[in-house]
């Protein structure tokens, strides 16, 4: 079976930065409690410009380029929002005419704060299997168009962007090692939005039909989420480690969904990771939904510290309730005309 190397990364945030102070100024909260309870200092808020489809744009034409290959190469799209710009098309397919990738099968695919762990299984799946060599895989959220800002439990901790990443195939024994998705519905009720459209202007009228347009936002139960959150992260981390055949020590890095530094620090924990060797940028941009884990790996790329070889432990969960993890062996030196991107 052929593996699926990541030979290109994107990412983007928007320009308007909402920090602490601000919110102190909208809700009855505190920088230090924030601060405290969740490691978030700022995020980024969508302005009307960046649409689920601008910002999936702006992130894969970064990956696209990293990767060096013609968007016409593309052979497919798999975009993972619960933010889509419409109802249909998909948001995938839109990003493909952007792109000019005119070849590539195209869609969306949503697991919440989950689905780009879950669309990188897909993709390299169809890798992995013979069907296609070159995936894009991309996950961006604008959640924060769908937060009440009266709401200290959930306004404090999201954040928008995008990030995106180019599988390629490769005959080495590299990229993506492992895959683990799990979902539980159960958990459902302790984190939705009602409704569906990123302009946040529906809701259903309570008859079934979509009529009446008024904003509809997330309800959170933050409790039931971080005991969750703390299991399954850990957990889930594990068994894809495991799964890879790997063993804990062979572990390098840990790329984890940005939720909470708690949640973070209880999974590093788990797998015995020191802080230097987990990526944490939810000072910087909070919880950025299926976005996080990509801005988080195309930042650490870039920054030139992952070094060919390096097992990596991506992480995420959210609403479903959902989870996934992947192990990913860094560098690209058997994928045709490629060399190593490791150095940024
Ligand atoms: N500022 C000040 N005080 C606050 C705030 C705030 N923003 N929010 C809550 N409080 C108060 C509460 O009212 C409570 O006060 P009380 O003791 O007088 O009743 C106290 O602080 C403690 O509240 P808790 O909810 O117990 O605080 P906790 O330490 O659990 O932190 C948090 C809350 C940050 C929401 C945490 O539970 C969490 O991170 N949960 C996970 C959420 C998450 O990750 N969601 C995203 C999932 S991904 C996706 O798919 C979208």
């Amino acid at each position: 079976m052929r593996n699926a190397a990541i030979t290109g990364w994107g990412m983007y945030v928007p320009d308007q930065v909402l920090t602490n102070a601000d919110l102190e100024q909208m809700v009855e909260t505190s920088d230090e409690w924030i601060v405290s309870r969740t490691g978030i200092r700022e995020r980024r808020l969508a302005a009307e410009a960046d649409t689920t489809l601008a910002m999936s744009t702006r992130a894969s034409r970064q990956a696209i380029e990293v990767a060096g290959i013609d968007p016409a190469d593309i052979d497919l799209i798999v975009l993972a929002t619960v933010t889509p710009d419409k109802f249909m098309p998909s948001t995938a397919s839109l990003l493909q005419t952007e792109l000019g990738a005119h070849r590539a099968a195209a869609f969306d695919l949503a697991a919440a704060c989950s689905g780009f762990v879950y669309a990188l299984a897909v993709g390299s799946q169809f890798i992995q299997t013979g069907v296609y060599r070159n995936v894009l895989v991309v996950g961006t959220d604008a959640l924060t168009r769908f937060i009440d800002f009266t709401d200290r439990g959930t306004c404090i901790l999201f954040g928008d962007g995008s990030g995106a990443v180019v599988l390629q195939a490769t005959d080495a024994d590299e990229g993506v090692l492992s895959n683990v998705l799990g979902s539980d519905g159960r958990g459902a009720q302790h984190l939705y939005i009602d409704g569906f459209a990123s302009n946040g202007l529906f809701s259903d009228n309570g008859n079934g039909h979509i009529e009446d347009l008024q904003r509809t936002y997330m309800k959170m139960n933050g409790n039931e989420v971080f005991r969750f959150s703390v299991r399954v992260m850990g957990e889930t981390a594990i068994e894809a480690v495991n799964k890879a055949g790997l063993r804990l020590g062979d572990i390098d890095w840990l790329i984890p969904h940005q939720a909470n530094l708690r949640i973070i620090d209880a999974a590093a924990k788990r797998l015995d990771l020191p802080r230097d060797r987990v990526w944490v940028n939810l000072d910087r941009y909070g919880n950025t939904s299926a976005a996080s884990v990509p801005i988080c790996l195309a930042e650490a790329a870039d920054s030139g510290k992952l070094q060919q070889g390096m097992n990596l432990v991506l992480v995420a969960f959210g609403a479903g309730l959902s989870w996934a993890s992947s192990v990913v062996r860094w560098g690209a030196t058997g994928v045709r005309g490629k060399g190593f991107h490791g150095d940024g």
